[in-house]
């Protein structure tokens, strides 16, 4: 892999890049190495606004890290308040299209004042410093104002992800015991409505936490309020002040909690802070991005993961960049929906998904190339490794090879960019996300924690606690312990597999836990099987990950049914629908195999290798002496699928 083709950067490109030239990159990263405290002081102290200094950078109680320990900021003031005495003031700070057409220029002045007078309702409504408010919206304008208005109060925000079922908020508003949910009647996706206060409604049944429900009129469909807890957005926001200052809050007040699959079946609620999680979102807008004053940029992810968290909101609200925000679905009314909104808003700046781009492929080079895409300058690659045939139609066909495009690797758990190229640096690679960024030192490592050195795969690592790391799981800091921390005591597991190679690029291979990759949004197998045997025909299910062509991983489920006579057919599609009602339609199998068992270690374990090898070649090679009954893989191996 070392002797892939090389990319150096343009010297058009690198000659106005932050970062110019390996020396660059290298010398900001020995900088963080070495004295890593005051590389990241004397950054929060230029980069950032605080109300008060901290009294030391940083404090490590493994695995407990606090960042900027004694200081006081606000995140919505550093997004918001300190560009108005800047010419950022007129400028946009997000432009907004909706499915259907409609266009929102908002500049950072209207910005602020719309989270001051959404601040303001949220107070009225008795919200306060360490509340919880749940935020489920589709992509409107509203909901980044929702998030910088939690903020601005200290108010802990969690989005769940539109596309997610009732059930799934509901166990989220649990988890959490959120006082408030914010939402709206609907949101657009692919010209229908999706019916965001219905799942509301059907959640809240189970959760006395929640006393306020405020609902955005989106789409202006029928919905139910029930008086006394639910409230119109516009109503209560009618009567309130457009000014609200921003609490001078600790560098350590939680910041948000966003819910992530794990290797059970219980979601884990992330917890990320203020002071250090701002600082890492911002510096990897200019480090990765290369953002510059005048650019267009355009994530396109949801806001219900932690990319549109760092990488809509927080980072380039914080760097005060323009950022573009759609609201539906990338083929409607036709395939060409970003290419359109690319050449009409002349985006500079690109950051989507493998899962996207291959979906684009198949879809044919007609929809881009009716377009101007002249006015991009960069590419940007998340969630999962880009395989070179994508990797080349997007240099190519959208990039034009003009742009060089960052592969970055992180998590939920990370906040910020980890290993990725500087643009104006760092040669690239395809499918590597090359090198780590400045205070991220990482190694590959076996299962007792000793390096592996170049060439070899490993568990990818991370030796060294950084600003933007999450701090804990909600109410969990045993599992959190457990689950990173303890495996090679003291560093930070990642649970990825990687290589790298002589040049000391990183090459993700995949999870190396039950955690699948489904379109760039992780699902864990456990979280899936919990689902299924909740089904009343279902005795047991097992599940992994299939390759897929498009969505990188898709479902694969082997179910063992109770007694009883089933159309395997229909019971199919019942299970496709009961995945879909119990975690959201984005997590429906794509496959279901029914069989008279599973194949299991002596010991009760589900062997999900096999399963796996099962799925993708339909053999089974490989050590099955620990298998209870062999026979059982030998059926699996021959057996059709039941589609
Ligand atoms: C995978 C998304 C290869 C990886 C930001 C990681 C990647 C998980 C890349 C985190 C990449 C993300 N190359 N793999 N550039 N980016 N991953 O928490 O397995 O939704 O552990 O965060 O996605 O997913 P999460």
């Amino acid at each position: 892999m070392a002797d892939a083709t090389v990319y150096a950067p343009s010297s058009a490109f690198a000659e106005r890049a932050h970062v110019r030239g390996m020396e660059g990159y290298r010398e900001l990263y020995r900088r963080a190495a070495e004295k890593p405290e005051e590389f990241w002081g004397q950054l929060a102290e230029t980069e950032l606004a605080w109300f008060q200094k901290w009294s030391h950078v940083f404090e490590w109680q493994p695995p407990f890290a606090k960042w900027f320990v004694g200081g006081k900021i606000n995140a919505s003031y550093n997004c918001l308040d300190r560009h108005l005495a800047t010419p950022r003031k007129n400028k946009i700070a997000i432009l907004w299209e909706g499915e259907p057409g409609e266009k929102r220029r908002i500049t950072y002045e209207d910005l602020h004042r719309l989270v001051c007078r959404f601040a303001n309702v949220l107070k009225d409504r008795g919200l306060k410093t360490g509340d919880r408010a749940i935020v489920y919206m589709g992509m409107v304008p509203e909901l980044p104002i929702a998030l910088l208005a939690c903020a601005r109060l200290g108010v802990i925000h969690s989005v769940v992800f539109g596309g997610f079922s009732a059930e799934a908020l509901k166990t989220r508003i649990q988890d959490l015991e959120a006082q408030a949910v914010i939402t709206a009647d609907g949101a657009w996706r692919r010209g229908k409505e999706v019916r965001l206060k219905d799942a509301v409604d059907e959640a809240l049944a189970e959760c006395p936490s929640v006393h306020d429900v405020i609902v955005l009129r989106r789409t202006g469909e029928t919905v139910t309020m029930q008086s006394g807890r639910d409230h119109w957005w516009h109503e209560l926001e009618a009567g309130v002040s457009d000014e609200c200052p921003a609490e001078p809050l600790d560098s350590e007040q939680p910041l948000y909690v966003l819910y992530t699959s794990g290797t059970t079946g219980k979601p884990k609620g992330i917890v990320h802070t203020t002071g250090g999680y701002l600082l890492q979102a911002q510096m990897t807008m200019k480090w990765v991005f290369d953002l510059r004053e005048e650019d267009v940029y355009w994530c396109a992810a949801d806001i219900g993961w932690v990319t549109g968290h760092s990488y809509i909101v927080y980072g380039p609200l914080a760097a005060g960049a323009t950022t573009v925000i759609y609201e539906g679905a990338p083929d409607f009314p036709q395939p060409d929906r970003w290419w359109r909104l690319i050449a009409e808003n002349r985006v500079n700046i690109l950051y989507t998904s493998p899962t996207a781009i291959r979906a684009f492929i198949r879809q044919g080079d007609q929809w881009p190339n009716a377009h101007d895409l002249s006015s991009l300058r960069l590419l940007g690659s998340v969630g999962e490794p880009i395989n070179p045939a994508a990797w080349e139609w997007y240099y190519k066909t959208i990039g034009k090879e003009r742009c060089p495009i960052v592969d970055t690797w992180w998590q939920t758990e990370t906040g910020s960019i980890m290993i990725a190229p500087m643009p104006g640096a760092v040669p690239l690679k395809p499918g590597s996300g090359t090198l780590p960024l400045p205070g991220v030192v990482a190694d590959i490592v076996d299962l007792d924690g000793k390096p592996v050195g170049n060439n070899r795969e490993g568990f990818l690592i991370l030796r060294r606690p950084w600003p933007s790391m999450a701090r804990t799981l909600w109410r969990d800091p045993d599992r959190y312990r457990q689950q990173y921390w303890e495996r090679v005591p003291g560093v930070y597991m990642t649970g990825d597999a990687a290589r790298r190679d002589d040049d000391g690029y990183y090459w993700i291979l995949g999870r190396v836990d039950d955690v699948m990759n489904v379109s760039g949004h992780r699902l864990s197998t456990m979280e899936l099987e919990s689902a299924l045997v909740r089904h009343p025909a279902v005795a047991e299910a097992a599940v992994v990950g299939k390759p897929h062509e498009i969505t990188g991983q898709a479902v694969a489920c082997f179910v063992t049914l109770k007694k009883g006579e089933w159309n395997h057919n229909d019971l199919a599609e019942d299970l496709r629908k009961w995945v879909a009602k119990e975690i959201g339609s984005f997590a429906k199998p794509e496959q279901i195999r029914f069989t008279d068992a599973l194949p299991k270690t002596r010991s009760g374990k589900i062997m999900r290798r096999l399963l796996r090898e099962i799925v993708t070649s339909n053999a089974v090679t490989g050590d099955v002496t620990t298998l209870e009954d062999l026979s059982v893989v030998t059926r699996l191996a021959s057996q059709h699928d039941e589609e």
